[in-house]
Formats: C-alpha cells, structure tokens, sequence
C-alpha cells in the first residue's frame, strides 16, 4: 500500500457496520493498521460467542457498538462521527435470506436505507463502500437457464440476481447510487466474489463457503458431499485480501463512483476444492448429491478495474489460501460449530432443499 494511502487514512474514523462478522474483522485489523481508527456497529447476530472470540470480538471489544441498523438514531449518531463508512451488515447468506426473507427485507433493504440515508445528510463522510455481491451476475446471462459456466464476469454486464440474498444486494446498490447521487456523496460499490479464510465459520444450512465447509467436515471425519458434482466454479479470494482492497477503497480516487468486481480472475470447481482439501485429510470420501436450487453454477471475475482502479492485486493463491484454513481449523478445533458435529450426509442434502419463503 503507498504512504499517499496511508496517509489519507491516519486517524480517520472508519465506521463498519456489520464490524463483528468475518470480512468486517479482518477489515478493522487492516484499518488499524493503515492507522485509521476503527468503529464497529453489529447487532452479533450471526454468530455465538465461540466464533466471535476466534474473530477477536465481542459484546466486550471496545471498538464495537452492540446494536441494528434499523436503530436510525444510532446509526445517525455513528454516522456523524465517521470520516467514511464501510457497509458490511446483511443478512448474508443465500440460505438464510431464502429461508427468512422477513430478515433480509429488514436488514438488507430497511437497514440499508437507514445507513445510506444517514450517509447522505452527513457532509463529515467522505466516502461510502457497500459491500453488495458476485451474486448479482447470477448465472451470467439473465433469466436463460444455463448448463454450462458463463466467461468471465464484468461490471457492466446485464445483472441476473437468482435468489432473495442477490435481489436485496442489488436493491442496495441502486438504492446507494440513486440516494448518494441525489445527495452528491461519494461512494464505491464493491461485489466480492467468494472470500474464504482463517476465521470463517459456515452458517446451519448454507451450502456455500465450501473451504471452510470442507475442511470442517473432513476433520470430522464425514463425506465432502459435492452437489451438482462441484461443477460450479467460484473464484476465490482470501479474507485478507479483501480487507485491503476495501482499504484501498476507501481512498483511490478513481474509485470514486465506481463498481468494482473483488476476485483474482481465476476459476476454481468446488471438486477441486474438495480434492485439495482431501489432500490434507487422506481418508475424507468425497460424494456426488444433488444440485442445490438457486446455486449458480459461477464464473469468475474480471479483474481488469479492481486492477488499475485500485492499483492493486490479490497475493494469495487459492492453494496456499485453503492450506492456511485448514492449519487454522487444526489449530482451533472450537471453530467447528456443534451443528456441523450433530449432523449427518443425509440430514445437509435435506437442509439444502430451503422451503418455499413464506
Ligand atoms: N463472505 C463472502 O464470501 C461474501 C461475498 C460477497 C459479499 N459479501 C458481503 O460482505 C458483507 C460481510 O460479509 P461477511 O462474510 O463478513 O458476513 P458475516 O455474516 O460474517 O458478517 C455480517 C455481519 O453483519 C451483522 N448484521 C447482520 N444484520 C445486522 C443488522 N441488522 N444490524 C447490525 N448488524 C447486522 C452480523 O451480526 C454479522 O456480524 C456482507 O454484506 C456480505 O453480503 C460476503
């Protein structure tokens, strides 16, 4: 990262709603370390206490504020203490928005509203990040059922969101684009692709984040099960990665506006992933199931504005990311969540089959 980066973030108040969870963690570490001064807003409800020690948080941690973003008077006062605001708090699973859309639609549209309203009427801010998804692209080609994978995925490419989860992001970057447009604010919209790493921690009944899905069920000893046979790529970045591309966010000029794809550009099959994996657990049985609904079958991003934009590129490799997962997962056992030891082949494959929202 260059000084004139630095520069520009030292001392700075950086606001991060949704601070608790796993990219806002490792964001606030890379913010302190650019010597800005990070603020945590996040009402931990997405993980028990377990998982926010291992992500350094917690009710106690100094940095956080305990509440929602539907607090408007809250996030007004935060907001107006905030030099930029980075918005990472969301219902953020395909599975748990499918499955609890009331929650999504609260947090996800209502919440949004309120942080980028705040956002709008406070001339203190100097920029807005959202984190919105890859997930917006969907398939790669709207509404045409697709069996084979799409080329690489571009910024200004027809949109093509498949699931609640995707439609609520989607929502929150028109909605910051018209808003902070309107009110002349400045902003970057930023659509990670799929970030893994040391600290990440599946969620009851998601089907996605499979480094970490993987590599918890093969040190358990059960089946990597493959639905659709891990056809679907995803392009991978680690978690550190991310937290410096949002860094670098924040403060590149040429950001300014934009959206901007986060990946590495490259494509990796989930059964490649489960096949590296295996390597560290020889004995783990890898087993075809069935395709989960609204799971695309993915691409991967084009990196070519993340690139000259940020002037920056991710460093880790998707080998050395998934070995580094599973040295943390060897070295944190408490990182397996009791769901994940209670379950079995049988009961995930149900689990995937999300009901119909209500
Ligand atoms: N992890 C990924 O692969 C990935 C990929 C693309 C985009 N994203 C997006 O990046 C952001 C961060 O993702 P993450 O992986 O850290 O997810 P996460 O679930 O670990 O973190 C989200 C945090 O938001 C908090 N939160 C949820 N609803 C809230 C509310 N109403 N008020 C206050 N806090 C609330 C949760 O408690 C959690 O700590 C999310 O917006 C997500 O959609 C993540």
């Amino acid at each position: 990262m260059t000084s004139q980066l630095h520069d520009d973030l030292t001392g700075a108040r950086v606001l991060i709603t949704g601070g608790a969870g796993f990219i806002g963690t490792a964001l606030r570490t890379a913010l302190t370390g650019a010597g800005a001064r990070p603020a945590l807003l996040d009402n931990l409800s997405a993980y028990g206490p377990t998982t926010l020690t291992l992500l350094d948080t917690g009710s106690n941690d100094p940095d956080l504020t305990v509440g929602d973003i539907g607090n408007e008077p809250l996030v007004r006062r935060l907001v107006a203490d905030a030099d930029y605001v980075v918005h990472a708090a969301a219902h953020s699973s395909v599975h748990g928005c499918t499955t609890d859309p009331q929650t999504a639609v609260r947090s996800n549209l209502a919440g949004t509203d309120i942080v980028v309203r705040a956002v709008a009427g406070a001339r203190n801010v100097r920029r807005f990040v959202l984190l919105s998804t890859a997930q917006v692209y969907g398939h790669g080609v709207p509404h045409t059922p697709r069996t084979e994978h799409a080329g690489v995925f571009t910024e200004d490419q027809p949109l093509d969101p498949l699931n609640i989860y995707a439609n609520s992001k989607l929502w929150a970057e028109g909605h910051t684009r018209q808003l902070l447009g309107m009110a002349e604010r400045d902003f970057t919209v930023l659509r990670p692709f799929s970030v893994y790493g040391p600290g990440q921690v599946p969620k009851p009944g998601a089907a996605s984040w499979v480094v970490a899905q993987f590599t918890m069920y093969a040190a358990l000893g059960q089946q990597l099960l493959l639905n659709n046979g891990g056809r679907q790529v995803r392009d991978f970045i680690f978690r550190d990665d991310v937290a410096d591309a949002i860094v670098r966010s924040l403060t590149a000029p040429a950001a300014s506006g934009q959206t901007l794809n986060l990946g590495t550009g490259a494509q990796t099959s989930v059964r490649e992933v489960a096949e590296h994996i295996r390597r560290h657990f020889p004995e783990a049985e890898i087993v075809d199931a069935p395709r989960v609904a609204q799971d695309p079958l993915g691409s991967c991003a084009d990196t070519t504005r993340m690139r000259s934009v940020l002037n920056w590129s991710p460093s880790v490799r998707v080998e050395d990311g998934v070995d580094r997962y599973v040295q943390w997962v060897r070295t944190a056992p408490n990182a397996i969540p009791d769901w994940m030891r209670a379950e079995t082949s049988t009961s995930r494959v149900i689990a995937w089959r999300a009901p119909a929202p209500m």
